[in-house]
């Protein structure tokens, strides 16, 4: 056996998984009080931090950036340091990371219930929080970087390809669409105007989703899909193909946001073109994931851990074949506007990064308790059912109601005049809000139950444990 040299930096893992289940019930339940609020609507009590307006960003910021960034930041320093066989460069920054994260989520849940924002949609933050977000990125970066530079081994593992992909171009997306010119302290004027500006924020908007809400997520399958099979990634040939595909194509399909707008046509074309292309890189990708199964399928019937894995890529397959559809122009026709487009953003957020990430979390958070497994595989089995129903009756719900309002709008009879009224519309939909709302409520229990479960599994170990580095070929050799 080598010399084995320190530790690992748990503690930040740690702490961004729990934060990871606190956002994740936070966001949850504004999501479902917004859902509430579609079928209930006098449930703002008019009050007005209570409005839709001002909590349908809460529950977005809350999902993507606290929510869906914390595991991203838990996983990524779990993963660079095993991968790596080093441990992370600097505690210091690691903590900052940590604290100046919560700190901007936190400036997020005070101002945008108070009606402070910039108005682009994901990117509502004002500057002095978006100039926090970019300070504490940019040493997140060097933290990531810089455990990678001081590697023990040559070869860089494909999941930190993903990572650092994401790193890179979040990055790049948040400062290029946030450039402002402050009036205030809480008020800022855009860089861009009209069509420049819609153009800056939906190619912000679009790559937010495949490098925030895709990219960091597949390093997760790539890490956490063969530690748990324990078999190795189907192909990494493959996984080499995909990543380079994946990026070169993702960044040209923005404008699919803007058709029938004042966007030059031509763009709105590249736009869907760029689209459909995607789907091949995409479904390459989820199949390299799901075939890293082959030889041991029998594991889904006892592994809920696996299951909530698989099932997640299976709903990133169905989103990546619904959204090139949406991307087609006369598709998008009917789409746009409609409840079908909140089926396919739940489809690829619920179904595939909720999941992926829940799955992961329940692999690593008992390897960091230095536990052989949770406290019970029974409540991981009744989680996954639970947020698999909810997100079952979400999108089949919005599905309907998306395709029936796309269809009643659009409708005219013989003489040019519409045949239904937009009300009428909204009464044929209503029912569909009542449906989600119910997986809501379902998929908003099962997260609650996580965050027991982790407590239970908490109290069985005496804190994080401490691992040492492993040298690379003691980790070769355990496997
Ligand atoms: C309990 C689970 C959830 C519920 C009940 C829920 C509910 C909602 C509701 C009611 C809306 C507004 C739809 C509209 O304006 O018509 C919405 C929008 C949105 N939610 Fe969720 N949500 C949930 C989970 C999530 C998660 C986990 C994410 C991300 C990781 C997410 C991301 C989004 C996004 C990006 C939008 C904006 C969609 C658009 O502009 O088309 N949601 N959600
Ligand atoms: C091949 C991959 C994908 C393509 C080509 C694609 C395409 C599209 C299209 C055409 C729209 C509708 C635009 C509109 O009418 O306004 C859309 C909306 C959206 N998609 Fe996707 N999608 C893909 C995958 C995903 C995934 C995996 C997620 C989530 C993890 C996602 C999240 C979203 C969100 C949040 C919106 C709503 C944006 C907004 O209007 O606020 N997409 N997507």
């Amino acid at each position: 056996m080598q010399a084995i040299t320190g530790t690992y930096n748990d503690k930040v893992v740690h702490q961004f998984a729990v934060a990871t289940v606190f956002w994740g019930i936070v966001g949850m339940a504004v999501g479902v009080l917004c859902a509430a609020q579609l079928y209930w609507p006098a449930l703002n009590f008019d009050i007005p931090w209570l409005t839709y307006s001002r909590l349908r960003p809460l529950h977005t910021n809350g999902m993507i950036f606290a929510f869906g960034g914390s595991v991203l930041f838990a996983t990524s320093l779990y993963v660079v340091q095993r991968t790596c066989h080093v441990r992370l460069i600097s505690d210091k920054l690691a903590s900052f990371v940590f604290w100046g994260w919560q700190a901007a989520m936190l400036g997020a849940v005070i101002t945008l219930p108070l009606g402070i924002t910039q108005s682009k949609e994901y990117a509502e933050l004002e500057w002095p929080l978006d100039l926090l977000i970019a300070i504490v990125w940019v040493a997140y970066g060097w933290l990531f970087f810089g455990t990678i530079v001081k590697r023990r081994v040559k070869h860089i593992y494909v999941a930190n390809w993903f990572y650092g992909a994401y790193v890179i171009a979040v990055a790049l997306l948040h400062i290029v669409n946030n450039l402002v010119m402050p009036a205030g302290l809480w008020k800022s004027y855009s860089v861009y105007s009209g069509a420049v500006d819609a153009m800056a924020q939906w190619w912000y908007g679009h790559n937010g989703v495949a490098f925030l809400l895709t990219v960091g997520y597949l390093a997760m399958m790539y890490y956490f899909v063969p530690k748990q099979a324990q078999r190795p990634i189907y192909s990494y040939r493959l996984s080499i193909v995909h990543f380079w595909a994946l990026i070169s194509i993702y960044m040209w399909a923005g404008p699919h946001h803007l058709h029938y707008t004042a966007l030059p046509d031509w763009a709105q074309s590249v736009g869907m073109v760029f689209s459909v292309i995607l789907l091949a890189p995409s479904w390459g990708g989820a199949m390299n994931g799901i075939l890293t199964l082959s030889g041991v399928w029998h594991k889904l019937r006892t592994d809920p851990i696996l299951k909530f894995l698989i099932v997640a890529i299976s709903f990133y397959m169905i989103a990546t074949f619904e959204g090139p559809l949406l991307s087609i122009k006369t598709v998008n026709s009917l789409s746009h506007y409609t409840d079908w487009t909140v089926g396919h953003v739940h489809a690829g957020t619920l179904g595939w990064v909720a999941m992926i990430s829940i799955g992961s979390l329940y692999a690593l958070y008992p390897r960091l308790l230095g536990l052989p497994g949770m406290y019970s595989t029974k409540l991981i089995d009744t989680h996954f059912w639970m947020h698999t129903i909810g997100v079952v009756f979400y999108i089949v719900s919005m599905w309907i109601a998306g395709i029936t309002q796309g269809l009643m709008w659009r409708a005219t009879n013989a003489d040019g005049t519409l045949t239904y009224s937009f009300v009428e519309s909204l009464v044929a939909t209503y029912p569909y809000y009542l449906g989600r709302l119910l997986g809501g409520l379902l998929i908003l229990s099962g997260m609650c139950l996580m965050g027991w479960h982790m407590w239970k599994t908490w109290k069985m170990a005496s804190g994080v444990a401490e691992h040492p580095v492993m040298a690379p070929d003691v980790a070769e050799a355990q496997g």
